[in-house]
């Protein structure tokens, strides 16, 4: 592991674990449905690769980009797309991916639009969540691992869009971020 980075987190293997967990969960619970799953660019990728594969349920995959509104704080909560999706949603069964769940903010803004674009079904499926960093109250059906409210990268995760191709989430040395 490079000096950048304090700890390793969760290992590979667990997160796979997990996956394998979460996938059984959610077979169970769509069972004879078709899947319409939802990766939020560009944290996501790793996870919707991953939980897509360990799926057996029939999926079909589409992703959005957003932004928060501003100059870099998501205090607002306001979230600007940046890429839409490509399906229309009405009448499906939809999962949000997401990789982390930190204030919350995000999820909720998703969550609103797309619930009113009127989908049969609108659940939320995350590997991480901190809960200590929750600004906002929200109902996630299938949730990883709950962490630490520490800088965690990795696994889709970014600080500055650097590390998101580790094969694990790490914790982040505190001089890397001026800490
Ligand atoms: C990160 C993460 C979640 C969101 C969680 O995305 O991937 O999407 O922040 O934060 P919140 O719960 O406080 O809203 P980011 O905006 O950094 O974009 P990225 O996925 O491209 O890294
Ligand atoms: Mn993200
Ligand atoms: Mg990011």
């Amino acid at each position: 592991m490079g000096t950048d980075l304090k700890s390793v987190l969760i290992t590979k293997e667990e997160i796979d674990a997990k996956l394998a967990e979460l996938a059984a969960k959610i077979d169970a619970d769509y069972a004879g449905r078709e899947l319409l799953i939802v990766g939020v660019l560009k944290g996501a990728v790793m996870v919707m690769a991953d939980l897509a594969r360990a799926l057996s349920t029939p999926v079909t995959m589409d992703w959005m980009a957003v932004s928060s509104y501003g100059a870099g704080t998501k205090s607002s909560g306001v979230v600007r797309i940046l890429k839409d999706l490509d399906t229309d949603i009405a009448g499906r069964d939809v999962l949000i991916v997401e990789d982390i769940i930190d204030s919350g903010l995000t999820l909720s803004w998703l969550l609103s639009n797309l619930s009113s674009r009127g989908p049969a079904s609108l659940k939320v499926c995350t590997l991480l969540r901190k809960p200590e960093a929750a600004k906002v109250d929200l109902e996630v059906e299938y949730t990883g691992f709950d962490i630490p409210n520490e800088f965690v990268v990795g696994y889709g995760l970014d600080y500055a869009e650097r590390y998101r191709n580790l094969p694990f989430v790490g914790t982040l040395a505190p001089h890397v971020y001026g800490g």
